[in-house]
């Protein structure tokens, strides 16, 4: 089902794939916490990271070194021969001959697409821009089902929903679970118009709001995220809708008992520090679980064997 193929967006992935990385995940949760596991030993991953990352590089790193296989890193791009004005076509086919795959992230939207078309072995996007970031998705999805439920869900996505791409990701793939998607955003930075058609062309509940107050009393997770400040072409437009959101501990009060709040991570103002000591903060465990799915997602992509 997934041996050599490109992760590039959610867009590409069936119910049916998705639990079954979900599903091998959780097996291998025990050895992302320290188990001994060799399943890639003798893999090569390449990181080609061309904006600031930690979770998505360094969940990488780990998941391939908890599997018994290594990375290698390009580094900066001025540290590179890219430096010396080599494309990113020649880049990923030269790389692709040294590893078993590789990862990107890039400022570029369709980057990752494009080196997909250059590389001889399997791409994996960690996030192209404001376009998609597919495994931070995996890995949503995999906290939801293991801190919530994904049937019948109710979900807020709050804060940049414009250039945030793991909400762009993470709503296409909640589509596939009939999940009901509340979209909280400033106007300015509203869902892009052509997801929301997909969204609806396939029958996902979709409501619109401005105001956060309207839908914490209703949704089973909150999933918010930062406003993009590195994407916005006028810096004066950022500080308009900087602090649109900041959930607080009197936020909280009318929340369903159960209720979980997500956050693909950095926080700058969104979330204060008071909720991280309550039942209802998620998102540090969110980060450690993009191992487990980022393990069962490289298993399944370069491991010879699917046991
Ligand atoms: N969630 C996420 O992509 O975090 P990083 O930018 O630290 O990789």
């Amino acid at each position: 089902m997934f041996a050599k193929r490109h992760v590039i967006s959610m867009r590409e992935f069936s119910r049916e794939e998705i639990d079954s990385v979900l599903d091998l995940a959780e097996s291998l949760e025990p050895y992302a916490r320290g188990g001994r596991c060799e399943a890639l030993r003798g893999k090569i991953l390449a990181l080609l990271f061309f904006e600031p990352s930690t979770r998505t590089r360094l969940s990488f790193e780990t998941a391939m070194m908890r599997l018994g296989g290594k990375t290698l890193s390009l580094g900066p791009a001025e540290g590179s021969a890219m430096a010396k004005g080599e494309s990113l076509a020649d880049t990923i086919r030269v790389i692709g001959a040294y590893a078993d795959a590789l990862v990107i992230r890039h400022p570029k939207e369709g980057s990752a697409r494009l080196a997909s078309e250059f590389s001889p072995v399997p791409v994996l996007n960690a996030g192209d821009g404001a376009g998609h970031h597919p495994t931070q998705t995996l890995l949503d999805l995999y906290t939801i089902r293991k801190e919530s439920r994904l049937d019948d869900l109710k979900i807020a996505l709050v804060g940049d929903l414009k250039y945030g791409r793991t909400v762009h990701s993470l709503a296409y793939a909640l589509a596939l679970y009939g999940a009901e998607i509340t979209l909280v955003s400033p106007s300015t930075l509203e869902m892009p118009d052509r997801i929301k058609a997909d969204l609806a062309g396939n029958g996902t509940i979709v409501r619109e709001t401005h105001a956060l107050e309207d839908v914490l009393g209703e949704v089973d997770v909150l999933y918010i995220t930062r406003i993009q400040k590195e994407r916005f072409p006028d810096p004066y437009e950022y500080l308009k809708v900087a602090k649109s959101y900041r959930i607080g501990a009197d936020s909280l009060e009318g929340a369903r008992d159960r209720l979980i709040i997500m956050h693909p991570l950095p926080r700058v103002d969104e979330i204060a520090p008071e909720v991280d000591g309550t039942r209802h903060a998620v998102y540090f465990r969110q980060s450690f679980y993009g191992v487990p799915v980022r393990m069962a997602l490289l298993k399944m992509l370069i491991g010879d064997r699917l046991e």
